[in-house]
């Protein structure tokens, strides 16, 4: 790896600046924490609060980077090899909104999965694009959504060859990856650019035993989140761009214009220093967290009831690759929903999750586990599987995913329509105006536009019952919702 990769401009710059301890006449105005209540300024720390700045001329500005801002981005984007990296204080969301809108305008065909983050089809309402659905493959066995298929996006690109671009999820939140290469080199034939929703998988780009990363398979635009798997603080991203179908500069003042103007110099520092981790000592340190992974997994699928799916899942036209640090732990054999094993993990180990749902729970194994939590995550489980209630209520949980509903307006036109508030159980054949998901992973279940069914409307309730976090309407107790109105001929 490069000598340069070892330095940290942004962070080496905010740093000087503050022990220099210069004589503020600027925001922000606890000034280095001195006027912020004691109780917190005591629990952050006096280093924290030093660099929590702002864009004053020797720290450069985020929104026109000339000087350790974009030496910072140069060096991630040697790191991320990417001709630009915008950094984002505004998480992935902020960086999908970014490469949407960077090619998309109103009436514009954008090809996307339906299993997207809400995110993604908030940038659709705000661009005024057009989304073409794909479907994504769903598991049948694990109740959960992979990716899309090569055959599945040659239909589409055939069908809209017209299309702005083609989003693609990669790996998903689960670490199943479809076949990015040949997806790139199928879109790219229509010059069609492709944008990767990349929030879980920072780390893949830096070793060889995970998923092929968004620009090693020579995709346009990736959104990543740093935050989530490569050691930066919550809400710090990165938009990497190759140039050619799409315009660096282009994305630049659209980035701008999303992002506030306040940005946080922790987070951005807490960027230029993760990426300086995974770039020189990122290989060796996942080395690692594959080998704690995998033999978790293996400990896990010795214990009875409980099963953690490994590379047996690839083969189908979806599942191409594998991130093997997500551990997706099918409990459904126990008789106990997804929730109920989070929610028994919490009470009884101080276990937290990364999610669960009605079958399923995930654990992220990351650059900051260790061989001792691991152990106790398998004598947590082993402990559950072996309880004598479980064996007793031991029945094998069906798996049910319901049908994609159909899209009858556009989201925007359904967003921006005149509509009514009907109760839950009326709604079904109405047109729905608003968004609903189960957070995390915050998969729309409806999107705006959609045509209501019973069996989503039963799905719904399922998720409910079963304690999942499901958001989304005005009308948190789910007892009506916001549809589109019906003008009926007057009598
Ligand atoms: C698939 C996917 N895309 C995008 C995002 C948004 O990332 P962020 O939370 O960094 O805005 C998430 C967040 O969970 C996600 O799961």
């Amino acid at each position: 790896m490069l000598q340069r990769q070892h330095l940290t401009p942004l962070f080496t710059g905010v740093r000087k600046h503050a022990e220099k301890q210069p004589i503020q006449f600027h925001i922000p105005g606890h000034k280095q924490g001195k006027g912020m209540d004691p109780a917190f300024r005591d629990f952050i720390g006096d280093n924290a609060l030093s660099i929590d700045l702002i864009n004053i001329q020797p720290l450069d500005d985020l929104h026109h980077p000339h000087g350790i801002i974009k030496e910072a981005q140069d060096l991630a984007a040697e790191a991320f090899g990417a001709d630009h990296t915008f950094f984002s204080v505004q998480g992935t969301s902020g960086a999908i909104m970014t490469m949407i809108m960077a090619v998309c305008g109103p009436g514009d065909k954008i090809i996307v999965p339906r299993n997207v983050h809400k995110s993604i089809m908030s940038a659709i309402i705000f661009s005024g694009a057009t989304p073409i659905f794909i479907h994504p493959e769903v598991d049948p066995e694990l109740g959960i959504s992979h990716g899309i298929t090569t055959e599945a996006v040659e239909k589409a690109l055939k069908a809209h060859p017209e299309a702005k671009g083609l989003l693609v999820i990669n790996p998903t939140y689960f670490g199943i990856a479809g076949n990015l290469k040949e997806i790139v080199t199928i879109a790219h034939s229509y010059s069609i650019p492709v944008l990767v929703d990349e929030a879980h998988g920072v780390h893949i780009h830096f070793h060889e035993q995970l998923p092929m990363s968004a620009m090693q398979a020579g995709a346009d635009m990736a959104a990543t989140s740093v935050h989530k798997l490569g050691g930066s603080m919550t809400q710090s991203s990165v938009l990497n761009v190759k140039e050619g179908l799409v315009s660096a500069k282009r994305v630049q003042s659209i980035i701008s214009m999303l992002t506030t103007t306040s940005t946080s110099y922790l987070l951005l520092s807490s960027l230029d220093t993760a990426r300086k981790r995974l770039a020189t000592e990122g290989h060796e340190l996942l080395t690692e967290v594959i080998k704690l992974a995998e033999s978790t997994r293996a400990r896990i699928n010795d214990i009875e009831l409980l099963s953690c799916v490994g590379r047996e899942i690839l083969g189908t036209k979806a599942t191409y690759d594998l991130d093997p640090t997500k551990l997706i732990i099918s409990v459904k054999e126990l008789g106990m929903s997804g929730y109920e094993v989070e929610t028994w993990l919490r009470e009884h180990y101080h276990i937290e999750v990364e999610l669960s749902d009605l079958y399923n729970i995930l654990c992220l194994v990351t650059i900051g586990d260790t061989e001792e939590k691991m152990d106790i995550l398998v004598e947590a489980l082993t402990a559950l599987a072996s309880m004598p209630t479980v064996r007793l209520q031991q029945r094998h949980n069906q798996v049910v995913v319901p049908d994609i509903p159909t899209l009858a307006l556009s989201p925007r036109d359904a967003f921006y329509a005149e509509t009514e508030v009907i109760p839950f159980q009326q709604s079904a054949g109405r047109i729905i105006a608003e968004f609903i998901m189960v957070y995390p992973p915050g998969i729309p279940i409806f999107i705006p536009g959609e045509i209501i069914t019973e069996e989503n409307l039963t799905y719904i309730e399922k998720n409910i019952k079963a304690g999942l976090p499901v958001q989304g309407p005005e009308d948190e107790t789910f007892q009506t919702l916001r549809v589109i109105k019906e003008h009926h001929a007057i009598q």
